[in-house]
């Protein structure tokens, strides 16, 4: 009787470990996304540059190229870095460096964890915007 109560209760803890390990390679929560700012017109030079300039040109400029990825200008950031494009034109759902300035996973959220300030939800909105408007 003892034995049969004590597989019982490890029935919640094995389907913890293993729900757990598959959120671990489950795709980002797009739900949790902040909407897109309700703004026309945007454009890579007027409107997103100035957000990447203070936040990103660090790491991702003319100095330094983290990931190899460039986004001080819209060619560059179109191209993307070493796991290809990180701007879906039409898409920033799917674009990853909306995941990425979201922080949706921690692990890949930028700027990095420490290493700078987490992009306002403002900025956030305004650049799943300019992505949903073409990432003219
Ligand atoms: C302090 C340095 C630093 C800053 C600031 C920074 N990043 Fe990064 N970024 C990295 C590093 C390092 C990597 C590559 C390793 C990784 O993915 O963690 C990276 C990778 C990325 C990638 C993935 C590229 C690929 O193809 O794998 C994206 C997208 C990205 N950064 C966007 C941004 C954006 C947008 C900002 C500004 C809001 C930013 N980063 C600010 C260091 C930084």
């Amino acid at each position: 009787m003892k034995s049969v109560k004590l597989s019982l209760s490890l029935i919640p803890v094995i389907v913890l470990s293993l729900s757990a390990g598959h959120a671990a390679d489950a795709k980002v929560d797009v739900s949790k996304l902040p909407p897109a700012a309700d703004k026309k017109g945007l454009s890579y030079d007027k409107d997103i540059k100035p957000i990447f300039e203070k936040s990103c040109f660090k790491c991702h400029g003319a100095e330094k190229q983290k990931g190899k990825l460039r986004l001080d200008s819209l060619d560059a950031a179109l191209k993307g870095g070493e796991d290809g494009k990180v701007i879906e034109p039409g898409n920033s759902a799917k674009s990853t460096l909306v995941h990425a300035v979201a922080r949706l996973d921690e692990d890949s959220a930028m700027p990095p964890a420490d290493k700078g300030e987490p992009l306002k939800k403002e900025q956030i909105r305004l650049i799943r915007a300019w992505i949903d408007q073409g990432a003219k």
